[in-house]
């Protein structure tokens, strides 16, 4: 066999690599070989005795493209999963498979921090596996260009980056904690024991891969994560199969929950929807996050009045920018966990005066607008809790447990007809998705939605 036959025997049957047609695949062949300056026999001995070598090959056939914060939707759900594990005593493991960069494992340790606290590197296990060595010095260096940050606002690059030549350095807060190995999925897998990791993410490398190895990676997965464990896709990857998979989430988000025999794991109704209602929704730290982003887009707009007649978060009526306004997303989470404290205790009033406060600087919290809303049905002000709820879901429409809780208010304020049909959209948003797919909170399941609705219908308005 020629070097180029060898090599695309290493990527097919090694690493599971689609490789490309003959002359584009040769041509990256010969390129690598020349970087080498290896001659036919050099490489021959080279590729059939150094591992290393053979992953650099493999990453020729990839791009490793990614960002930080890349999927909001993935983080929250992470993040409700990981707290659940934590409150139990787990000690979580978490597997970025096909890392990249880096990106994906430093959003995973900034989603956790800004979500459930510092010192969380000791007790949660961040691993990122990739065939391309030179993409993992840049992750243990942690050093990255503007282009991984598209999309992140000026809050998270102030809170967990610095300057540094070449762009900007991850903080030595995260620095350390993901763990970078130069291998290939496959390897990794093979190290691995069964049932010893919680959450995979394998987003966007399984269109590089053929469909045999993809079924092997699935199968592999399935081995070596516990169950309940969560797969993490991206919208664009090939599903893995029903029979050990459930599929999370309704919308094309990649969410699967790991069930080996076909065990469905039941969370018992709480949060948001349960006893204590002012509890914090899990989901709440991306749209504060996204600040940042809000704010570099427009500093002006920090002091908006908050929303115009019709309940919708208004932007453009920006004022100026006052000290009042200056919070950072931590001390924003903090108001709103002080607010629910208010609320908690019996002082509903101060805790609407502390949440109002947060909307006149920042008119973009939906999560604010929520915790308002229903502070405003607990005081029997339906027509307040309609206005800001319906601010929540014009910024997040999609939100079931936002048009619940309006359901509610239109209730309480009379308006069966309106609040029969806000029911009947959550029920359609909850079609086809399985019983235990979590919703936004990250906490209540389509079960715990769907028999709230069927009670609701009974109730009296
Ligand atoms: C497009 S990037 C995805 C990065 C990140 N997961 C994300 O979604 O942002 C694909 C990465 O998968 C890696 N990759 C492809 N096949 C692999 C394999 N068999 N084992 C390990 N890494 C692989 C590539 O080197 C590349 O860095």
């Amino acid at each position: 066999m020629n070097i180029k036959q060898i090599a695309r025997r290493i990527v097919i049957e090694e690493f599971g690599l689609k490789a490309a047609d003959d002359s584009t695949f040769g041509n990256l062949v010969t390129e690598f070989q020349m970087r080498l300056g290896l001659d036919d026999d050099a490489m021959r001995a080279a590729l059939a005795s150094n591992p290393v070598l053979r992953r650099d090959l493999a990453s020729l056939l990839s791009v490793g493209e990614s960002f930080f914060l890349r999927c909001g939707e993935h983080e929250a759900c992470l993040v409700g999963h990981v707290e659940r594990l934590l409150r139990q005593g787990g000690r979580p493991v978490i597997w970025s498979a096909g890392c990249a960069r880096g990106e994906e494992p430093y959003s995973i340790a900034m989603v956790l921090t800004e979500r459930l606290g510092a010192g969380l590197r000791e007790r949660v296990m961040i691993v990122g596996t990739d065939v391309d060595g030179r993409s993992l010095e840049t992750a243990r260096e942690g050093v990255y260009g503007s282009w991984s940050f598209r999309g992140v606002g000026y809050e998270v690059l102030h809170k967990y980056f610095r300057p540094c030549d070449g762009g900007h350095r991850v903080s030595d807060e995260l620095l350390g904690w993901p763990r970078f190995q130069h291998l290939s999925i496959q390897e990794h897998l093979a190290t691995l024991g069964p049932g010893t990791v919680d959450v995979v993410l394998f987003r966007n490398v399984a269109i590089y891969l053929t469909e045999p190895a993809l079924h092997a990676i699935h199968d592999g997965l399935s081995r070596v994560l516990v169950p309940g464990g969560l797969l993490l896709q991206a919208v664009t990857d090939p599903a893995p199969s029903r029979e050990r998979w459930s599929r999370q989430s309704g919308g094309p988000h990649g969410v699967y929950v790991h069930q080996p025999d076909g065990r469905h794991g039941r969370k018992p109704l709480d949060g948001a929807l349960a006893g204590s209602e002012f509890a914090a929704p899990v989901s709440q730290v991306r749209p504060l996050l996204r600040q940042g982003l809000e704010s570099t887009r427009s500093r002006t707009a920090r002091c908006a009045s908050g929303r115009t007649r019709a309940g919708k978060p208004d932007a453009s009526s920006a004022a100026v920018q006052s000290d009042e306004c200056r919070s950072d997303p931590q001390e924003i989470l903090s108001m709103m966990q002080k607010a629910r404290n208010l609320a908690n205790a019996g002082r509903v009033s101060d805790a609407v005066e502390l949440v109002s406060g947060v909307l006149r600087c920042h008119p973009h919290v939906r999560e604010a607008y929520v915790l308002r809303g229903q502070l405003h049905l607990h005081d029997g002000n339906s027509d307040e809790s309609i206005k800001d709820l319906r601010s929540a879901l014009f910024i997040s429409p999609a939100d079931v447990i936002t048009r619940y809780w309006y359901s509610v208010a239109l209730e309480r304020a009379g308006w069966s007809d309106r609040a029969a049909a806000q029911r009947m959209v959550i029920e359609d948003a909850l079609s086809g998705r399985v019983d235990e797919h979590l919703l936004e909170d990250g906490e209540t399941t389509v079960s715990d939605m769907r028999g709230l609705i069927l009670s609701r219908k009974g109730a009296l308005p």
